[in-house]
């Protein structure tokens, strides 16, 4: 359910008129009596697909690389992602994924193939199932396995869940063993084809559905402690956007699923939207002014709306919300960077798309009732990544950190909150001055995510707070002194957090938000 204090405020917001100088203390009052939705951790998910240097050099190095690293895995990418506490990566793919057989990525030697959607570059398949799953071990991380539909078959998709699950000795298993791994892997997640709408194959609603029925029936997970709990999910292909034919493939799958029988499941509905403006991608990511500042932070909002669009036809069909409207690719997709291969999708990251992550992250926090997953695109060296690496160097981008910041909301509980957040206005693009969420987290702590997206003006917030005495308030917040500030490998901490605290003033808060900032704040009673 979406909370009807936060509708109110974006009335509120609506009416308050476009003036940004001049406007007051935005306040915000939060009752930690009236709790929503969980905010599940696999919203923070990510995806890793084999593309440029997302999966070699990015994850892996070899075990033979003067890059320190464990079984060909780059420790100090594991370093960085264990203090994210990243819940799920999806892999292969992506469109990579509608042409990945597995074979090719298990035992010694592996098949060399290409990888005709990105670069036509070959494709070493060093980085296979074994290493994926010990990549996901090192880091802490749930397996979302995206099975080819696209180019492979139902039995190639069996295959490889057996091969991955079964604790009998079949001879995928033995072979499994062979290959370093005696135990059964758990598999989190199962996604069946990635945009079949596209470039998994440009199927039809109808046709994608015979396909859908056939994989969820067939492709099991075998693992002894999966039956009961933990049980796999699977997820379907969803939408791409919000236009006709997309709600219509969205109408048509959730139809189905309303009288499915027992012979076929979905647990999820999967859904793709990039902040991109047109295509081919044209905004830069490095420097620009407040003029594509406001543009880009406005494209991403319209991620609410469609939220809400595909939530509405799921409950006309799944009113108990069995289905998780999983967004499974977001972020900004920019134009490449000059002088990189157009097909490895290389972008620089910068304040504007930390604020932009919060932006996403706290609308999935609002429709956390529908939407209980989500991967940003893509984890490293990939569009809007949280590290990006040159041989042995890694730097962290200002993505990474408002992802370390919101750690804490991780599986935390939603607490709406009423906000009388103002306008912001440059030029004819009118947002937010503000936008909020708050959560308990598991002990009962309460945490405040605010952003101010007002990129000159010092925004002062007064947080009335019903149901808790606070005795402080804490935490960090992330600026730079520009819109589009970077870190580089050369200059690593110009986009970091700093420690940030609020005044507490009787049952309220007084915080002074930064120009063009996200602040994370917990609460101390
Ligand atoms: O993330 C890059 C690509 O974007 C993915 O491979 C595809 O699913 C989407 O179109």
């Amino acid at each position: 359910m979406r909370p009807l204090l936060v509708s109110l405020a974006l009335i509120g917001m609506a009416i308050t008129g476009p003036a940004t100088a001049g406007q007051g203390v935005v306040e915000l009052s939060v009752d930690v009596s009236k709790t929503g939705a969980k905010i599940d951790r696999n919203i923070f998910g990510q995806f890793a697909e084999h593309l440029g240097h997302g999966i070699y050099d990015g994850i892996w190095v070899g075990p033979d690389s003067t890059i320190p690293n464990t079984r060909g895995i780059r420790n100090d990418v594991v370093d960085a992602l264990r203090a994210i506490r990243v819940p799920n990566v999806r892999w292969p793919g992506g469109c990579f994924a509608d042409e990945y057989h597995w074979r090719s990525g298990i035992g010694s030697p592996r098949v060399v193939t290409l990888n005709p959607n990105w670069g036509g570059v070959i494709e070493p398949n060093s980085f296979g199932t074994y290493e994926f799953m010990d990549f996901l071990d090192q880091i802490g991380a749930e397996a979302y396995i995206s099975v080819n539909v696209g180019s492979g078959t139902p039995r190639e998709a069996a295959e490889w869940l057996e091969y991955l699950t079964t604790a009998q000795p079949t001879t995928l298993a033995r072979e499994r063993a062979a290959n370093g791994h005696l135990a059964p892997y758990q598999i989190g997640f199962l996604g069946i084809g990635n945009e079949s709408w596209d470039c998994g194959g440009n199927m039809t609603p109808e046709y994608y559905l015979s396909q859908l029925k056939i994989y969820s029936r067939f492709v099991r997970n075998f693992n002894p402690v999966q039956q009961d709990k933990q049980q796999m999910l699977k997820i379907a292909v969803g939408p791409g956007g919000g236009e006709p034919r997309w709600t219509e493939w969205t109408e048509a799958i959730m139809r189905a699923y309303q009288h499915h029988t027992w012979s076929w499941d979905i647990d999820g509905l999967s859904m793709h939207s990039y902040t991109v403006g047109q295509w081919p991608p044209s905004f830069a990511s490095t420097n620009f002014g407040e003029a594509e500042y406001s543009q880009v932070l406005k494209l991403t909002l319209a991620m609410d709306d469609l939220v809400s669009k595909h939530s509405t036809i799921m409950d006309k069909y799944d009113p108990q919300k069995k289905v998780a409207l999983v967004v499974d690719e977001w972020g900004a997709w920019y134009a490449p960077l000059p002088g990189s291969n157009p097909g490895f999708l290389v972008q620089q990251n910068t304040l504007r798309d930390a604020i932009l992550a919060a932006l996403n992250l706290n609308i999935f926090a609002r429709h956390a009732d529908r939407v209980r997953m989500a991967n940003i695109a893509q984890m490293i060296n990939v569009l809007q990544a949280m590290i990006l690496t040159d041989k042995e160097k890694m730097v962290l981008t200002p993505t990474y950190y408002v992802f370390k910041m919101y750690a804490p909301f991780q599986d935390s509980t939603f607490v709406p909150i009423a906000l009388d957040a103002g306008t912001y206005t440059h030029g004819n693009i009118t947002l937010p001055r503000v936008d909020a969420i708050a959560a308990k987290d598991t002990t009962g702590k309460l945490w405040l995510a605010i952003t101010n997206l007002d990129p000159r003006q010092t925004i002062e917030v007064e947080a009335s707070l019903a149901g808790i005495t606070a005795k402080s308030a804490t935490g960090e917040t992330l600026t730079a002194p520009k819109v589009d500030s970077v870190n580089t490998f050369d200059a690593p901490n110009t986009v970091v957090p700093k420690p940030f605290t609020a005044e507490v003033q009787g049952a309220k808060l007084a915080l002074k938000l930064e120009p063009k900032s996200v602040t994370v704040i917990s609460v101390k009673q």
